[in-house]
């Protein structure tokens, strides 16, 4: 198996290492356009292979796709992190032209892969990678339903005083501060959340876990690396190992939750063929209006990815 990994920043950097050391492909190929990034830090990642014991191959690359074909997976983290003060969206002019490009390159060398795009303002950089591939829908995903989710759980369990392992939640919308966290779908080794703590302190938690991504960066200057390079990585796990996880991942929705047209978290079986099942839930009332504001929002940044063309 090879994964490619677009983007040897911090994200795509953490991501190609998360790949090297579970030895989840055999061959791990960082691209990025500075010249030199990608090379070192797959050096860097191959040499501590004898440290951590693993024998994937890391490969860099100076924007020469050619070292990516034949890529089963392809993972999309090119592109401008916020700073402090800036919203996802704000990055929308620029990084759309870096997804459209990375992602043309991709194609011409590994037409039969699985993209799983990274790059902010997410659900509308996965509409453009979709856009641009022309793959089938389930086969072009983004990557923010699973870290939001990890944030959500991280913040449960520290709260609850249990481990991470036992929190078992399911998120939805767009990644962004109009995402959907779903108490009712979340439990503690089963145990559904809210008979293990108080209504004000999940609602605080939930509040915490929508803006938990202008929590760090606030905190650093830039914007996250160690979870959301471990969740694509996680993603990219269950294509190539065909484990059917279920996870929430953004795909185009086409009248699932009653929702045409748009690019949303929803919760999916992820495989070998990529999204193998989208996974409908009975939603209430309250759930419908969040997801509803959140598909609105959405819309608007996805007509303004079609107005800069
Ligand atoms: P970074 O600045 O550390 O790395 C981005 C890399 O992309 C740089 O090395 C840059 O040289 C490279 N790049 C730019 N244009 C390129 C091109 N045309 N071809 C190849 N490489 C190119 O940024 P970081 O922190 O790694 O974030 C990357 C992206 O991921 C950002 O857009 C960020 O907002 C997004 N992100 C998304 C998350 C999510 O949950 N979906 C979570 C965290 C970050
Ligand atoms: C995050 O949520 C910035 O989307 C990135 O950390």
């Amino acid at each position: 198996m090879k994964i490619t990994v677009v983007g040897a920043g911090n994200v795509g950097a953490t991501c190609a290492d998360v790949l090297a050391y579970r030895e989840i492909a055999n061959e791990i190929v960082l691209v990025d356009i500075k010249e030199g990034l990608a090379e070192g830090k797959a050096l860097d990642i191959w040499q501590k292979a004898p440290i951590n014991q693993y024998d994937t191959r890391t490969i860099g690359s100076t924007n020469d796709y050619s070292k990516s074909a034949g890529s089963d997976v392809v993972v999309i983290t090119s592109g401008l992190p916020r700073k402090p003060g800036m919203s996802r969206d704000d990055l929308i002019g620029t990084n759309a032209g870096i997804v459209k490009t990375v992602t043309e390159n991709v194609i011409k060398h590994s037409p039969e892969a699985i993209i799983i795009v990274v790059s902010n303002p997410l659900d509308v950089m996965t509409y453009q990678a979709h856009l641009t591939s022309k793959l089938p829908r389930t086969r072009v995903m983004g990557m923010a339903g699973i870290l939001d989710t990890a944030r959500y759980r991280a913040f449960l369990a520290e709260a609850i005083n249990v481990s991470p392992k036992e929190i078992q939640a399911v998120l939805m919308g767009g990644h962004g501060d109009t995402m959907v966290p779903l108490p009712r779908y979340t439990t503690v080794a089963g145990i559904p959340v809210t008979e293990l703590i108080a209504a004000d302190k999940l609602n605080a938690i939930i509040e915490r876990t929508k803006t938990g991504g202008g929590e760090l960066v606030k905190l650093m200057g830039t914007s996250a690396w160690y979870a959301p390079g471990a969740a694509a990585a996680q993603m990219a796990e269950a294509i190539v190992k065909d484990q059917k996880r279920v996870f929430p991942v953004c795909i185009k929705l086409e009248g699932e939750y009653g929702i045409d047209d748009c690019y949303l978290g929803v919760p999916v079986v992820l495989g070998k063929n990529g999204i193998e099942k989208v996974i409908e839930l009975d939603l209430n009332k309250e759930e419908k209006a969040m997801l509803e504001t959140s598909r609105q929002h959405v819309k608007e940044v996805m007509a303004v990815l079609e107005k800069l063309g």
